[in-house]
C-alpha cells in the first residue's frame, strides 16, 4: 500500500502535561497479523485524560484514543478474521487465546495481547517511533493494530453509534453482566455517572434491577442517569452521600455498588454503600499512589464481595457484537452519551470540557465514511 495512504493526521502526546499536537504521522507497513483501520469516530474517555495528566503511567510520544470504530482498509497476509471494507470496533486488550489467563476464561487479563498492542510496529512522527496509545491509537484518521484488536460488527449499525462500544459500553455494561451479575429486582448504587457510569446504569436497568441509585456531584449527569434508568439521584456535593444512599435502602445499603471514578474516596463510598453481604465492583482506574482505607473488622464482619474489574471483564469477540446488537435494538442508548461531536483539532478542548464536567463524551468524528 502506498506511503500516501499510510500518512494520516493524528493527535500526538509528547509528554505528561503537554497539550496534544495534531500532526502528520506515518503508519508502518501492515504486518502479517496486523490490520489498518480508517477511523469513523473516536470517543474521548477519562483514561486518555489520565495519561495526559500522568495519573495513568504511559510511554511517549504516543497517539491516545482507545474507543473507536471504523472500516478495515488493509489486512496483513495472515489475517483471515476481517477483510477490507468490514466495520470494526477497536478493543484495547486483544486476547492472545494461548496464555494462562485466556485459557482460564479471563481474556481481559491477557498481558501477551496487551504487550503486543503496545509494542508491535505502529508508526512514526517526523521519523520518531510512536507508541500506540492505550493499545489502539484512535485519535487519528487511521490506525494500525494487531488483528485481535479489530472486532467485526454489524455494518448496518452506524459507526458513530458503535464507537463507544470499545470502552464505555464494554466497561460499564460488562461490569454489570460479567462481574456483579446483577439480579432481577435488586438494588444498585452507581458512584460516578460519566460515560462509563451511565453504561453501568443502563446495564443495571437491562439486568432488571428494581432500584438504581445514581451518585454524582454534577446535576446534569444525574439528570442524564435518570433518563437512562436510574430510579433515584444522590448529589454528593450536597450533604453526605452515604447517608442519602442508606435513606433510600432502608438503612442497609444496596445489593450491588459500583465505583466508576477511580478515586480512593469514591471507592470507599461505594464499599460503604453496599449492604452487608452485598457486592462492590471497582470499575474506575485509579492510581497506584492512592490507598483506600478499610478496617479489618468490617472486611470480615460485613462479608461483602469486593471485585476489581478490568475492561468490564469483557471478551471483545463475544461481547462487542452483542453490545452492538443491543444498541441497534435501542436497548442501550449510545447516542445520548455523546454531548458534543467534534473534529480532531478540538481534542484539547474536549479534555478541558471533560474535566469541568461539561460533557459526558466528546466524539471525534472523522470525515470520509
Ligand atoms: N463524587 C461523585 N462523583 C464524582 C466524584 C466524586 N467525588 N468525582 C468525580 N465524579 C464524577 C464526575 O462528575 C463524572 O461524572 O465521576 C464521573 C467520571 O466520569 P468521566 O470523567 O466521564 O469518566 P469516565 O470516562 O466515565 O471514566 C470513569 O472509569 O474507565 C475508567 O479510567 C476511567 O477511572 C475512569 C472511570
Ligand atoms: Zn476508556
Amino acid at each position: 500500500m502506498s506511503a500516501t495512504q499510510r500518512r494520516v493526521r493524528a493527535a500526538v502526546l509528547h509528554g505528561v502535561g503537554e497539550p496534544l499536537g495534531v500532526e502528520e504521522i506515518e503508519l508502518a507497513e501492515t504486518g502479517p497479523h496486523q490490520v489498518r483501520v480508517r477511523l469513523a469516530a473516536s470517543g474521548v474517555c477519562h483514561s486518555d485524560l489520565s495519561v495526559q495528566q500522568g495519573r495513568l503511567p504511559f510511554m511517549f510520544p504516543t497517539v491516545l484514543g482507545h474507543e473507536g470504530a471504523g472500516v478495515v482498509e488493509e489486512v496483513g497476509s495472515a489475517v483471515t478474521r476481517v477483510s477490507p471494507g468490514d466495520h470494526v470496533v477497536l478493543g484495547w486488550n486483544p486476547p492472545c487465546r494461548r496464555c494462562f489467563y485466556c485459557l482460564a476464561g479471563q481474556p481481559m487479563l491477557c498481558d501477551i495481547g496487551l504487550a503486543e498492542a503496545l509494542g508491535s510496529p505502529y508508526g512514526t512522527a517526523a521519523g520518531v517511533p510512536l507508541i500506540r496509545g492505550l493499545g489502539v491509537g484512535a485519535f487519528a484518521e487511521a490506525t494500525l493494530v494487531p488483528e485481535g484488536s479489530a472486532v467485526p460488527v454489524d455494518p448496518k449499525v452506524p459507526l458513530e453509534q458503535v464507537a463507544l462500544v470499545g470502552c464505555a459500553l464494554a466497561t460499564g455494561v460488562g461490569a454489570v453482566a460479567n462481574i456483579a451479575r446483577v439480579t432481577l429486582g435488586s438494588s444498585v448504587v452507581v458512584v460516578g455517572c460519566g460515560g462509563v457510569g451511565l453504561c453501568v446504569v443502563q446495564g443495571a436497568r437491562l439486568a432488571g434491577a428494581s432500584q438504581v441509585i445514581a451518585v454524582d456531584r454534577v446535576a446534569a449527569k444525574l439528570a442524564l442517569a435518570e433518563s437512562m434508568g436510574a430510579t433515584a439521584s444522590v448529589d454528593s456535593s450536597a450533604g453526605d452521600a452515604l447517608d442519602q444512599v442508606r435513606a433510600l435502602t432502608e438503612g442497609r445499603g444496596a445489593d450491588f455498588s459500583f465505583e466508576v471514578v477511580g478515586r480512593p474516596e469514591t471507592i470507599r463510598l461505594a464499599y460503604s454503600a453496599a449492604r452487608r453481604g452485598g457486592t462492590t465492583v471497582v470499575v474506575g482506574a485509579g492510581s497506584d499512589a492512592d490507598v483506600v482505607p478499610f478496617n479489618a473488622m468490617e472486611l470480615f464482619a460485613d462479608a461483602k464481595a469486593l471485585f476489581g474489574c478490568v475492561y468490564g471483564s469483557t471478551d471483545p469477540d463475544r461481547d462487542f457484537p452483542m453490545l452492538v446488537d443491543l444498541v441497534a435494538r435501542g436497548d442501550l442508548d449510545a447516542s445520548s452519551l455523546v454531548t458534543r461531536r467534534i473534529g480532531l483539532d478540538d481534542v484539547n478542548e474536549a479534555f478541558v470540557a471533560m474535566e469541568a464536567g461539561e460533557v459526558v463524551r466528546s466524539l471525534i468524528v472523522f470525515g470520509g465514511h
